[in-house]
């Protein structure tokens, strides 16, 4: 397989232009980087998700929010693999990868963030990135480890300077050295952030970003998932229970209710909706 000895960072995923790394291909003139089609999960009698369709383009940021129960973290296990839909399918960038692994998906761009935020504890920050990055190897096996070749320090060297430029973006760079451990949740939430930016990702989930962060912590996560999706076109998902946030931050808002799409739009639309403020913001509003 052909991979670019060099990468100008600026260009990677620029929804505009072709590149190939890997199983990734960015097409000419590509927009929607994640397409999920009549998607359904049941779980014995009960109806998870029930033909749910939505498209994440290319440099958008689609909000999902939902009451409990709606569905949502069904639709991130079905986007990210680790649950295969009764019916219906995904689609990274044109492929159809229904029944790929998420490792499989991870190479096609994706990566994805946790509610209950997962970080190796006994890591150092900068380790924590550096252990997220892809490792494509640099052919040799063995030997070429022993012997370090020249393909496998220009590698090592590369990943470094990715991982580097992430901390800084992320403000993360003066607590490169300290364990990951025991660090406040705003700055868990930004290692695990700076862990799924690291390799560029063009498709990002992030489930519940918000949760235990106050408002400034929350701003500056906003900030950088808005500068990731300008300078890299990432397609952005993400769900999250703070309406205000979605609302504040998102291109486009999908409402799940019952496990279907109730409605679609931009925040605007999305708070005058008469269905969805009986369906789910005058709850979420009151409680
Ligand atoms: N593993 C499971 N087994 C049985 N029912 C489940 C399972 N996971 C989710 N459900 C049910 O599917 C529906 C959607 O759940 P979920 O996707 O967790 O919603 P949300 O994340 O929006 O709160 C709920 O009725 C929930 O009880
Ligand atoms: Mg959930």
């Amino acid at each position: 397989m052909h991979l670019p000895q060099t990468r100008t960072r600026s260009t990677r995923f620029a929804p505009n232009r072709s590149t190939d790394r890997g199983d990734r291909v960015v097409r000419e003139g590509e927009t929607d980087a994640l397409v999920v089609s009549a998607l359904s999960v049941r779980f014995g009698g009960i109806s998870a998700l029930d033909g749910v369709s939505l498209t994440v383009r290319s440099g958008e940021i689609c909000g999902l929010i939902g009451a409990n129960g709606a569905g949502k973290t069904t639709l991130f296990d079905v986007i990210s693999g680790v649950r295969v839909p009764d019916e219906g399918r995904v689609q990274l960038h044109g492929r159809d990868v229904t029944r790929a692994s998420p490792q499989r998906r991870a190479r096609a761009g994706l990566r994805r963030t946790f509610q209950r935020v997962q970080v190796f504890g006994w890591l150092s920050v900068e380790d924590n990135l550096l252990a997220a990055t892809e490792w494509r190897g640099g052919g040799g096996g063995v030997l070429a480890d022993l012997i370090a070749s020249p393909t496998r320090r220009r590698r090592e060297f590369d990943r470094r300077q990715r991982a580097s430029a992430v901390l800084e973006r992320c403000g993360l760079s003066s607590i490169a050295d300290m364990p990951a451990s025991g660090l406040p949740i705003g700055t868990s939430r930004l290692v695990e952030l700076g862990r799924a930016l690291v390799d560029e990702p063009s498709v990002l989930l992030l489930d519940e970003p918000a949760s235990g962060l106050d408002a400034r912590e929350a701003e500056r996560f906003a900030s950088l998932v808005r500068s990731t999706r300008d300078e890299f076109g990432t397609a952005v998902l993400l769900v999250e229970h703070d309406v205000g946030f979605v609302l504040a931050n998102c291109d486009r808002v999908v409402v799940l209710h019952l496990g279907r799409v109730l409605a679609e739009g931009s925040p605007d639309e999305i708070r005058d909706d008469p269905a969805v403020r009986e369906a789910y913001l005058g709850a979420a509003s009151t409680s």
